[in-house]
């Protein structure tokens, strides 16, 4: 248990002493941690920081526009934003497993971020946003092997080849202290509140191939889903939320004509540890609106559907 300003204050200390001079790096992904890091980071040795921020096509709706905004335009952080949605999507053509699309979006993303840290030539040191959860379960994973039913990848994940140290400023706070300190640095509440959403992002939520064109029609409908969950009350009282591209086409009908367009499943849960969750009991009012709301102005949907599945047995993401 910390006090925060203190905690500030002893952490940026710490920080100048061990960097010194040195330019450090760290791959920025608009998450809490790696937000938190920035933040930190950017108090504690300024212009000595770079932030790469990586755009993978599969961010949500203005995601990219507000992580810019947030560091580089607020904060004066130095951000380079690569996007390479192109490229992600040019590699995860034709490939619907989804193991196989982690692999790739995870193997993409540290070819990106390799070669821009080849630009930097200068840097000594690779910030993470590592915490206390996951010094802990990586210790544990390296006495008993893990069951692995989905490899999860993160900004994490970076191979050593980079010849840099590691600078993992949150590696003894645990998640409340994250936001905590997020909120103290001045970052926006609802950056720092946010649900978590995976490494892979819309990559797992589009079932299948995914496609350019998919993507648009999820970011809009999770967007409108988003909306009306913060606008009602239950973006708070749920652990995560987010909508789910199916690429099925069901009949439906709109003014005097027939449609013929795709499907997209909502997905709510509350859960401690998001080990086992529950479907969160929306109310019927809520969902109703959305659903109306996506298929009215989300051209291309035509049936919205509620997930009324826990984890066990589903998993919380659909892939
Ligand atoms: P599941 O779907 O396994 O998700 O019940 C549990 C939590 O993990 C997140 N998740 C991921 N996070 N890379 C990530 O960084 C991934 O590949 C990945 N897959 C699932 C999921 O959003 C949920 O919070």
């Amino acid at each position: 248990d910390w006090n925060m300003p203190d905690y500030v204050k002893e952490a940026i200390g710490r920080i100048r002493s061990e960097v010194g001079s040195d330019e450090v790096i760290l791959g920025l992904s608009g998450g809490v941690d790696s937000s938190v890091v920035a933040a930190l980071l950017h108090r504690a040795i300024g212009t000595q920081l770079t932030c790469v921020f990586v755009d993978n096509g599969l961010l949500r709706l203005n995601e990219a526009e507000q992580v810019m905004k947030t560091f580089a335009d607020n904060l004066g952080v130095k951000v380079i934003h690569v996007d390479a949605g192109a490229v992600f999507m040019k590699h995860l053509a034709g490939v619907t497993d989804p193991e196989q699309k982690r692999k790739i979006i995870g193997r993409e993303f540290v070819e990106v971020f390799q070669s821009e840290s080849a630009k930097l030539p200068n840097a000594k040191w690779l910030a993470q946003g590592t915490i206390y959860p996951d010094v802990i379960e990586s210790a544990s994973s390296k006495t008993k092997k893990a069951h692995t039913i989905k490899s999860h990848h993160n900004v994490g994940g970076l191979p050593d080849t980079l010849h840099l140290k590691l600078l993992e400023p949150l590696r003894e706070l645990f998640k409340d202290e994250v936001r905590e300190l997020g909120v103290a640095l001045g970052l926006p509440h609802d950056m720092v509140y946010r649900h978590p959403f995976p490494g892979p992002g819309l990559g797992v939520r589009i079932l299948g191939e995914v496609k350019p064109e998919f993507a648009e029609l999820l970011r809009r409908a999770d967007a409108i889903f988003i909306e009306e969950l913060r606008a009602s009350g239950w973006y708070e009282k749920t652990s995560q939320a987010f909508a789910v591209f199916l690429p099925v086409k069901a009949v439906g009908v709109m003014g005097d004509g027939r449609t013929y367009d795709y499907v997209v499943a909502l997905r709510a849960v509350q859960t401690q540890d998001f080990m086992t969750a529950h479907w969160a009991e929306l109310p019927y009012t809520l969902l109703g609106k959305v659903s109306n709301r996506i298929i009215n102005e989300v051209r291309g949907i035509n049936r919205v559907v509620y997930d009324i599945c826990g984890k066990p047995p589903g998993t919380i993401e659909w892939e």
